[in-house]
């Protein structure tokens, strides 16, 4: 029954019962983090086999030995991978270190320093991004370390709001770039239909110079379910609306090996490819080809990648059937919260009532269990709504997402009673 459904009496009965049982968890020590999205040991163990898997075997079909400089673009091989994650060929793919985030940085870096900033000197115009919202935090962080306006757009069920995209675009020539995860989207894990892939492809045809999207794929290979959300391919589609040069693919094998020791993937067309290569030329000699090698080695191709991933998804997928039945038991029907039910990626988001996403926060935390804070996925930590919670269930264990989600649901419900007897 909904919570404003209940008398007054009733409210204030189970307000007393969420009290004590909040008083309860207080004194109980409690120590639980939901907060960063990392894969947990027993899924880091899954790829152990990486250490040993190149028993001195160094040289490549080339005759290239992976242990000396050189190789910016990365081994043919690790392209070649790079390709499956991205679902581009060899040629529009580098391979960078252990973050495709830092690729995301360079890439940005190089832009302000090749073009952006000498346009925004002639234009006497700030440089903006668009950012759909709720996103990740990190890409709002990139903009913050180069001073790029952000301008927040909504996530849709399909996708960001197309119609609200392209009318900011076609209006304001100094928006450069826009972010997007476009499979299981970080966090609502949303994957854009074909149709919002398809209007991406004309985007940069209506946008100022130099319009880049910046189209994060961080959970291509990372299903849920049997039925994997299919992701249209952006480059073939921008091959077809001639917009090729706008488009800057990203992808890793943070959540699927290692995540501080994978490998990352930037994909361009190929002149992009050559000029971003020359640009990095001035800050490395070489990537870490050994890791690349180890990485292609160990998940070979395409069937290896889905079986790898499989045992991701048998470790990961009770954790998340966890979440959203903890979540139903305890505040389903009672309309103070919605929440998504992903087909995959690493995160759960859900909106509280307007106004109560901090205060839950910060009482989840006063019993010591850490929730991501409040605004992290909107642009300068400013959630206008107050309302988006992300819940990472990867990391902890069964028993220790279990009890973090019970004190959870009792902090969101005793806050929305509370919010609703002060009405
Ligand atoms: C959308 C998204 N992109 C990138 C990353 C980080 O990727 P990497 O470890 O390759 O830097 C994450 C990690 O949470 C993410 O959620």
């Amino acid at each position: 029954m909904k919570l404003e459904e209940l008398s007054i009496t009733q409210i204030e009965e189970r307000q007393l019962q969420l009290e004590k049982q909040y008083a309860a968890y207080k004194s109980a020590g409690l120590s639980l983090d939901l907060t960063r999205g990392k894969p947990g040991a027993e899924q880091l163990d899954l790829s152990n086999s990486l250490d040993g898997i190149l028993q001195g075997f160094y040289l490549l079909q080339d005759g290239t030995d992976v242990r000396n400089y050189g190789g910016l673009t990365g081994i043919p091989e690790a392209r070649k991978l790079g390709g499956l994650f991205m679902d581009l060929p060899a040629e529009e793919v580098m391979v960078g270190g252990n973050s495709s985030l830092t690729l995301m940085y360079n890439y940005i870096h190089f832009m302000m320093e090749s073009v952006w900033l000498a346009e925004s000197q002639v234009s006497n115009a700030t440089i903006k991004f668009l950012c759909p919202v709720p996103g990740y935090d990190r890409h709002f962080t990139i903009c913050d370390a180069f001073n790029i306006e952000m301008i927040p757009v909504d996530m849709l069920d399909d996708g960001p709001d197309m119609d609200q995209i392209e009318r900011l675009i076609a209006q304001d020539a100094s928006i450069k770039g826009i972010w997007c995860v476009p499979k299981y989207s970080n966090p609502t894990g949303v994957t854009y239909t074909s149709q919002v892939v398809e209007r991406f492809a004309k985007l940069p045809t209506n946008a100022g110079n130099h319009f880049k999207i910046m189209w994060d794929n961080a959970y291509a290979v990372h299903d849920l379910n049997d039925q994997p959300d299919q992701l249209a391919n952006l480059m073939d589609a921008a091959r077809e609306a001639e917009t090729t040069e706008s488009i800057v693919m990203f992808a890793s094998t943070s959540k699927v090996t290692f995540a501080g020791s994978g490998i990352s993937f930037i994909g361009l067309s190929q002149d992009n490819l050559k000029a971003f290569e020359t640009f990095l030329s001035a800050s490395a000699i070489g990537p870490d080809k050994v890791n690349q090698l180890r990485h292609v080695r160990f998940l070979v191709d395409a069937a290896g990648i889905q079986a790898h991933m499989r045992k991701h998804r048998d470790i990961i997928g009770p954790k998340f059937e966890m979440v959203d039945n903890v979540l139903s038991q305890h505040l389903g029907g009672k309309g103070i919260a919605r929440w998504t039910k992903p087909m995959g990626g690493y995160f759960v988001s859900l909106d509280t009532l307007p106004g109560l996403a901090s205060t839950i926060i910060t009482m989840a935390g006063d019993v010591g269990v850490k929730l991501t804070p409040a605004g992290a996925t909107f642009p300068n930590g400013d959630d206008p709504r107050n309302q988006n919670i992300r819940i990472a269930p990867t990391f902890p264990s069964t028993q220790a997402l279990r009890q973090a989600l019970e004190v959870f649901v009792v902090c969101l419900e005793l806050a929305s009673i509370k919010q609703l007897l002060e009405r």
